[in-house]
């Protein structure tokens, strides 16, 4: 279950077939975002000794996903640069309480929430792609980006009870489903 309210609009996977190079680009960041992103907590609850383990595996395989991206960029003569991100992220992580615990709560629920809108988007890219070898890459990778939304809900439910944990699941995908449908005048994973 992705818990996500609202499904991307259809005319998403014509503009990334379109786009699919800034698609691409774009990706091989997001991997890269959510490696650090999994530092950053790192960092940041040094003293939450359950998710130490679980955030260091996380970014381990992200940043294998970064290369494994790069070497799709590679194959196809794409030339990896900066591209300006999606708003996305930013507006997402504006529902983030100030106080804690609900702070460490509410980002381990958006960055689920961001896991689970990337593996749902990999799925229509693994179902609309020409090249098999894209085709491939995304259906390898949505699943890992399935279990790392259950591996950030679960975290979650280790810091607050789970009854509470879901009803504010339920909340943020509900601001995650006006962020996604925002206009963001750029095609990316995450507009
Ligand atoms: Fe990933
Ligand atoms: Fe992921």
């Amino acid at each position: 279950v992705l818990n996500l309210v609202r499904p991307t609009d259809e005319e998403w996977i014509s503009r990334a077939r379109v786009d699919l190079e800034d698609v691409l680009i774009d990706h091989a960041h997001c991997e890269k975002k959510a490696a650090s992103t999994a530092v950053g907590l790192l960092f940041r609850y040094p003293e939450r000794r359950e998710l130490l383990e679980p955030l260091a595996a996380l970014a381990r395989e992200e940043l294998a996903h970064f290369t494994e991206v790069l070497r799709h960029l590679d194959r196809l003569g794409i030339a990896y640069r900066r591209l300006r991100p999606s708003p996305y992220a930013g507006r997402l992580l504006e529902a983030v309480r100030d106080e804690e615990p609900g702070r460490l709560i509410d980002t381990l629920l958006c960055l689920a929430l961001i896991e689970a809108r990337s593996c749902e988007r990999m799925k229509l890219l693994a179902g609309a792609l020409d090249d098999p070898e894209l085709r491939a890459l995304y259906s390898g990778l949505l699943a890992s980006e399935a279990r790392h939304h259950q591996i950030y809900v679960d975290l979650a439910c280790a810091v607050d009870a789970p009854d509470r944990v879901r009803a504010r699941l339920l909340e943020l995908s509900e601001h995650e489903s006006r962020v996604i449908g925002t206009p963001a005048f750029m095609t990316r994973m995450h507009a």
